[in-house]
């Protein structure tokens, strides 16, 4: 042969070799090897921003690449829940569902453009979080009782800020409302933070929000706390009561959290991810931050991609019920 060609030869040979190599070492690529992106579909600043970067920060710890919150906001977070559903299953994006996005959605919008547990794999849930009922400081409502006796006397003329229909602090208002028997005019943002500035601005009467954002603003004197939904008093509101234990027996109400991913995800993604937060779950300087939040922080065995999925299921059929009970017309 000639000396040119077999050069050439075993040039080609080499780089159909190295090619080869690249390749097998692309497939055995461990994950994550670039940085995760979680999708949050609630403004900045509210309660579901707040406790994924604090989730984002504890699991990234544990991870060689950093998880990154986004943003995309909108339609009680249906939007960020579309675009969640149709990103590549490759374990790099993944979706901070709820409450409303996984159960409530599919009964509350006639033309959903994803249906949760088909379209998703359970991967951890978070803890969950109670709810506080709220008014600006120096509002004239000094109790529950105040707001819902001028609720009462003036139906649908008391505003009350919400994340948008399907969000928990609408299904939480909707249900407080019936409760009460009381009829308020709701105002959608694109999450509870930017709701919360016009509370505190005077641009909506009240609110129910999650304990942690709600907790340094009426720290801070901006907001009162008149009540919240928590079974038992929670030692960081002290002096607030309960609505169960006062002036609406029984009545409870909290969001809960989830980390999903598109469905067809690798299993070893959803096991990576999980396992980073377990480790975090074990470390009590996590979890007592959060509980100082008024944050419930659940067991082990609660919180993995089977207990998830068998509480999205039976969460979803709770709300199906509740939808269809209170006469609720889905949205088209
Ligand atoms: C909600 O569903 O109300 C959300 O938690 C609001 C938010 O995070 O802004």
């Amino acid at each position: 042969m000639h000396p040119l060609i077999q050069t050439t030869l075993r040039l080609a040979v080499a780089a159909a070799a190295l090619a080869g190599g690249l390749h097998g070492a692309h497939a055995q690529e461990p994950y994550p090897s670039r940085p995760v992106t979680w999708l949050v579909p609630f403004a900045v600043g509210g309660p579901t921003d707040a406790i994924a970067r604090t989730v984002a920060q504890r699991v990234s710890a544990e991870l060689p690449q950093p998880v990154i919150v986004d943003n995309p906001a909108g339609a009680g977070g249906t939007v960020g829940a579309v675009r969640a559903a149709r990103s590549k299953a490759d374990g790099y994006t993944l979706f901070v569902g709820h409450i409303g996005t996984m159960a409530a959605a599919p009964y509350l919008f006639k033309s959903l453009k994803y249906e949760p547990l088909r379209d998703f794999v359970p991967i951890f849930r978070f803890p969950d979080t109670p709810m506080v009922l709220l008014v600006r400081n120096g509002a004239r409502f000094k109790s529950a009782r105040d707001l819902f006796e001028e609720a009462r006397k003036r139906p649908g003329q008391l505003t009350f800020g919400t994340a948008g229909v399907g969000s928990s602090s609408h299904l939480a208002a909707e249900h407080l409302a019936a409760t009460a028997g009381v009829k308020f005019t709701f105002v959608p943002y694109k999450g509870t933070g930017p709701a919360m500035t016009d509370l505190v601005g005077g641009q909506i009467d009240a609110m129910l929000d999650q304990t942690n954002v709600s907790l340094p603003q009426i720290q801070g004197g901006r907001l009162t706390a008149l009540a919240l939904t928590s079974q038992s008093p929670l030692p960081q509101f002290p002096g607030v009561p309960t609505l169960a234990e006062g002036d609406l027996p029984g009545f409870l109400a909290s969001t809960w959290y989830g980390l999903y991913a598109p469905a067809g995800t690798p299993a070893a993604v959803v096991e990576t991810m999980r396992g980073a937060y377990m480790k975090a779950l074990a470390d009590t300087a996590f979890t007592d931050g959060l509980r100082k939040q008024g944050i419930d922080v659940l067991p082990g065995d609660q919180v993995g991609p089977a207990a998830l999925r068998d509480f999205t299921a039976s969460e979803q059929k709770k709300w199906e019920r509740v939808i269809r009970e209170a006469g609720i017309t889905p949205q088209p």
